[in-house]
């Protein structure tokens, strides 16, 4: 019998990621789209990279412009449903961005998908897409917990066609590798840290 179904299905159907978001976060579902909203200032146009299917757009001030990159084609069709801006876009390749259009880059629990040389290019590139660019990502104590059963079935579910890696960063991986491109970094709690920069 063959499981192979089940990898990527998280992204593959809105319902099944946010119930199994909902079982790992419970309440602190929403917190971290709270993170971001006292760094967005009410005439921001804000890119969201890696926005899932855009539940940022709730938490920004109303006045904002939103406008969301993704490569999961059923988060691509829920954004349009939503009539929020977006485009397909695999950040593994070639992207094709108008720089200069964005005066605030998010990207909230992503950095996860990509390896830690892409993760280099990529922070790179988003300075040049906006003035200022706010990344929320979910750490770990120690490489260890990577190799957790809970965490290999995460892994293993989310692994998608456009990207088959996933492996969460330690606080100090995290950190030495924003403070290279001049982020500032903070924790925020346990689960969560804080990289910007321009801010
Ligand atoms: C953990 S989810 C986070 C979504 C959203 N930011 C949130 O917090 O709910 C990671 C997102 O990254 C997207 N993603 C993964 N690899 C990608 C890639 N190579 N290019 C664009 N999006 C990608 C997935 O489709 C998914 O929507």
């Amino acid at each position: 019998m063959t499981f192979s179904f089940l990898q990527g299905i998280p992204y593959r159907d809105v319902f099944i990621y946010n119930f199994l978001t909902f079982l790992k976060l419970g309440y602190s579902y929403d917190l971290r789209f709270k993170i971001v909203q006292p760094y967005l200032h009410k005439d921001d146009v804000i890119l969201d990279v890696c926005a899932g299917y855009g539940r940022l757009k709730k938490f920004i001030p109303k006045e904002c412009t939103y406008h969301c990159i993704d490569a999961s084609p059923t988060f691509l069709k829920k954004l349009k449903q939503k009539e929020i801006p977006s485009s397909l876009q695999n950040i593994n390749e070639k992207c094709v961005i108008n720089y200069s259009h964005y005066t605030v880059v998010v990207m909230i629990i992503s950095l996860c998908h990509f390896p830690k040389s892409r993760i280099h290019t990529l922070l790179d590139s988003f300075t040049k897409m906006g003035n200022r660019v706010i990344i929320i990502e979910e750490v770990i104590k120690t490489p260890k917990q990577n190799h957790t059963w809970l965490r290999k079935i995460m892994n293993y579910l989310c692994c998608v066609d456009y990207n088959k890696h996933l492996s969460l960063l330690t606080f100090e991986e995290f950190k030495d590798i924003l403070s290279k491109h001049n982020y500032k970094v903070t924790r925020y709690n346990n689960r969560y840290s804080i990289g910007t920069f321009g801010v």
